[in-house]
């Protein structure tokens, strides 16, 4: 077993034991990954500010989300095919997720389906929804998800349209995988993968193959999802669905002041101020340099969380400093499942909080909560 001290390591595991194709699709941003790339080098920019002689005696990463307790103010981000980067990925992270007491979210686009996270991770996840323009499918699904127990709904805001990766495109992404000559001779190191996938039968979305007429198998859920994301979307259809659930709603993909004035007004528990990881509009600003203006418009109306570009607990611990109430994490759990499939998450997740309680102690906080702006140094313009 190797020693993983960072979620670096992770990553350099998850390139060498996983499908490129599927690698490829983790680590990548869109068109230039200019995005991509910020949302990483922002928080590098931030410095903290080191305090000496505090009490750092019985500290606690832990508060709540959405009035939930977690054990530290970081939940999984929905990622989709998440159960091709390991076989049954979805309910490996979601059971390292629950063990950890953080939580969960399982994106419509998933391979495991919300019937099997559910049967297998035994806890309580979150359910993510895209806007889809079919009432019954939404319907259908949020019916399923509430069967299922889901405590709180993601309505991802910010994929009306596809974004490109290159990436995805060269490699001819597909789930599961065409089994190419390329692919083949990629395998031929990678077989623990195949071994693990030939063991299961989730190798499909399996919220959607099988549940919706017409498509019952992969080759017709290319069309079917190309005319289903909502180009029509507006605030009244994101209230509709907000109702059609009745729940906690968290509406994510927020990267501007005015939209989240109208998140908080159509009435969201919590916002993510979020650019889908750099995967959708290359050239906006990284999450973090716009999460400061949010919280000081909505901050006292909705919880603000962030996403985009963590993969520290010192990430984690800027973003809070800078008002954020929880964040997500996407790529730097997905590393730890590629990796070592349920114990790599939760060795992602244990590195965070590691990671997050030393830097804390060190600036002289002793709860998440206390963290503001006194405890980071901002380079010039940040704000
Ligand atoms: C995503 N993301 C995403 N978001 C969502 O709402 N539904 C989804 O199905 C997906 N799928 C997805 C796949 C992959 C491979 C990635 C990396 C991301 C976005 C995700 O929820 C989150 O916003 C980002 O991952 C956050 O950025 P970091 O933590 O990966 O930098």
């Amino acid at each position: 077993m190797p020693v993983i001290t960072c979620i670096e390591d992770l990553k350099r595991l998850h390139r060498k034991r996983t499908p490129k194709m599927f690698y490829d699709y983790a680590e990548s941003g869109s068109y230039s990954e200019q995005t991509f790339r910020e949302n990483t080098s922002d928080f590098a920019d931030i410095r903290l500010r080191q305090r000496v002689a505090v009490d750092m005696s019985g500290r606690s990463t832990a508060t709540q989300m959405i009035g939930q307790d977690v054990a530290m103010p970081v939940a999984l981000a929905p990622v989709g095919l998440t159960g091709m980067q390991r076989a049954d990925g979805e309910i490996k992270a979601a059971r390292a997720a629950a063990k950890f007491g953080v939580p969960f979210t399982l994106s419509t686009m998933s391979i495991c389906s919300i019937e099997d996270v559910a049967e297998h991770s035994g806890a309580p996840f979150w359910f993510q929804i895209y806007t889809l323009n079919d009432d019954t499918f939404n319907r259908n699904v949020l019916n399923r998800a509430k069967a299922a127990g889901c405590s709180a709904l993601v309505i991802t805001v910010d994929l009306q349209i596809l974004g490109q990766r290159h990436k995805d495109l060269k490699n001819g992404l597909t789930a599961p995988p065409k089994f190419t000559l390329p692919v083949l001779m990629d395998l031929a190191t990678k077989w623990q993968w195949g071994l693990e996938m030939l063991g299961t039968k989730r190798r499909f979305f399996g919220n959607i193959v099988g549940h919706v007429e017409g498509v019952s198998d992969p080759s017709s859920l290319s069309t079917w999802t190309a005319e289903k994301f909502d180009p029509t979307l507006n605030w009244d259809k994101i209230k509709k669905l907000m109702d059609m659930w009745g729940g906690k709603v968290i509406l994510k993909g927020i990267l501007d002041v005015e939209d989240a004035e109208m998140a908080a007004s159509v009435g969201a528990d919590a916002i993510v101020v979020s650019n889908h990881g750099g995967r959708q509009l290359d050239g906006a600003l990284s999450s973090i340099r716009m999460l400061p203006s949010i919280v000081e418009a909505v901050g006292s109306k909705t919880e603000v969380w962030l996403d985009s570009g963590i993969r520290s607990g010192q990430d984690v611990l800027k973003a809070m400093a800078l008002g954020a109430k929880g964040t997500m994490i996407g790529r730097a759990y997905i590393n730890g499942l590629g990796a070592m499939g349920e114990p790599g998450v939760t060795r992602a997740l244990e590195v965070i909080q590691k990671e997050l309680d030393i830097s804390m102690a060190l600036c002289g906080e002793k709860r998440v909560q206390d963290l503001g702006r006194d405890n980071v140094l901002l380079p010039k313009g940040f704000l």
